[in-house]
C-alpha cells in the first residue's frame, strides 16, 4: 500500500548557502522543496550591514536557476561594531528578517563574531523595540569548558541573563543539542523559540565516534548522547509551537570534511524531508510533520505560511538519494541517516 502526505510547502528557518560555485551548487538542493530559509551570515568576511545583505541577496537570486521559485530571507552578523540604525534600517526595508549572534570561535566562520555580549547593548534594545529577532548560536567558547556541555553552559551563564536585562527581545535559541535547550526553550518565560536540525534529530556522538571518526557527522553543536537527541525527538514532534525546523544544512566540500582539522557542517538539504518523514513515522507523530516544517516558522516570523503543498509517498522499498551532490567547488557529501529512506518527496 502507497502511503502519501500532503503537507503545505516547507522553510528552512536556519541555512547556510555559502557564495560563488557552492552556493550555485546547494541552492537548487534547498529551492527543490523549501520556499524560503533563514540564510546565515558567516560568509568570509561576513554579512555585517544592510548594503552587504542586499547584495548578498542579490548573489543568491542570480544563482537561482531558471523555473525555480525560492525566497531568501536575509540575516546579519551582529559584531561589537554593529549600528543599530543601520539594523533598523534593513529589517524596515523588508530585506533583513533577523540578526545573528555567534561567540567569538564557536564555529565555521565566527571569528568576527562577540566577544564582549555588553557591547550589544544598544543594538540589542534596538532589535526588541523593532520586533527583529536574535537568532543565537548558543555555545560558550570558554577552553575550561567541555564541548558537550557548551550548550547548557551557555544557557544558564549567557542566555538567561541577557534575556533578564532585555524581556523584550524575540530570540530563537538555534541549532538546540541538548535537553537543557529544550527545556529552556519550552518553559522560559517571554518571547523564546527553538530550531531544531534534521540530523541532531537522527544522530547522536556514537554516530560520530564509534567504529571510526566520521567527519560527516562532525557539527556544532556537536552531536550529544542519545538521551538529548530522544528529548529533541519529543520536541519536534510534540506540537509546541516553539520548536520548528532550521536545517542548518552547511556544505564544506570533502577535502575540507575529510582532513585532519575537518569543518563543522552536517549538508542535509537533499535528503532533510525524507529523513524527516521517516523520523515523525518512527514517533507516531506524521500528523505533527507540518506544524514543524511549514507553520510554526511563519507564525513565529510574522509570515503567513506558504499556499502551496508538497507531497511526501511513502515507498515499500527503500529509496535512493546520492552520496553526494557535485558543485564547482568540489563534491559535497549528503547527510547519510545510516538506515534505508522509504519516503520521498514527488
Ligand atoms: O556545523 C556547523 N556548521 N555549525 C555551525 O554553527 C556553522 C556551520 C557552518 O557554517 O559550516
Ligand atoms: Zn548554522
Amino acid at each position: 500500500m502507497t502511503e502519501s502526505l500532503t503537507i503545505r510547502r516547507p522553510d528552512d528557518w536556519h541555512l547556510h548557502l555559502r557564495d560563488g560555485l557552492m552556493l550555485a551548487g546547494v541552492l537548487p538542493e534547498t529551492a527543490r522543496h523549501f520556499a524560503r530559509a533563514i540564510v546565515m551570515p558567516n560568509l568570509v568576511p561576513p554579512v555585517v550591514t544592510g548594503a552587504e545583505a542586499a547584495a548578498y541577496r542579490g548573489r543568491i537570486m542570480a544563482a537561482l536557476p531558471e523555473g525555480m521559485h525560492f525566497q531568501p530571507l536575509m540575516t546579519l552578523y551582529l559584531t561589537e561594531e554593529t549600528d543599530p540604525d543601520d539594523v533598523a534600517a534593513a529589517h524596515r526595508s523588508g530585506l533583513v528578517h533577523a540578526v545573528k549572534l555567534y561567540p567569538a570561535g564557536a564555529t565555521t566562520n565566527s571569528a568576527s563574531g562577540v566577544r564582549d555580549i555588553d557591547k550589544l547593548h544598544p543594538v540589542l534594545e534596538k532589535m526588541a523595540e523593532i520586533g527583529l529577532p536574535l537568532c543565537i548560536h548558543g555555545e560558550v567558547t570558554t577552553p575550561e569548558v567541555d564541548i558537550f556541555d557548551r550548550e547548557a553552559v551557555f544557557i544558564d551563564t549567557v542566555l538567561h541573563p541577557l534575556r533578564d536585562r532585555i524581556p523584550g527581545l524575540k530570540v530563537t535559541l538555534e541549532h538546540i543539542t541538548t535537553a537543557e535547550g529544550v527545556d529552556y526553550v519550552a518553559g522560559a518565560a517571554g518571547d523564546i523559540a527553538g530550531t531544531i536540525t534534521t540530523h541532531h534529530l537522527m544522530i547522536d556522538r556514537n554516530h560520530l565516534l564509534v567504529g571510526g571518526l566520521k567527519p560527516h557527522y562532525y557539527c556544532l553543536p556537536v552531536a550529544k548522547r542519545r538521551s538529548h537527541r530522544d528529548a529533541l525527538r519529543r520536541a519536534a514532534t510534540s506540537g509546541n509551537p516553539r520548536f520548528f525546523l532550521g536545517t542548518d544544512s552547511a556544505p564544506h566540500n570533502d577535502d575540507a570534511k575529510e582532513s585532519a582539522c575537518g569543518c563543522a557542517g552536517c549538508f542535509t538539504a537533499t535528503n532533510t524531508l525524507a529523513c524527516l518523514a521517516h523520523v515523525f513515522e518512527e514517533e507516531g507523530a506524521l500528523d505533527k510533520l507540518e506544524g514543524f516544517t511549514s507553520l510554526h516558522g511563519p507564525a513565529r516570523y510574522g509570515l503567513s505560511p506558504n499556499d502551496d503543498t508538497i507531497t511526501l509517498v511513502r515507498h515499500d522499498s527503500p529509496v535512493s538519494t546520492p552520496d553526494k551532490i557535485a558543485t564547482g567547488a568540489g563534491p559535497v557529501t549528503v547527510f547519510d541517516p545510516g538506515h534505508p529512506l522509504f519516503w520521498r518527496v514527488t
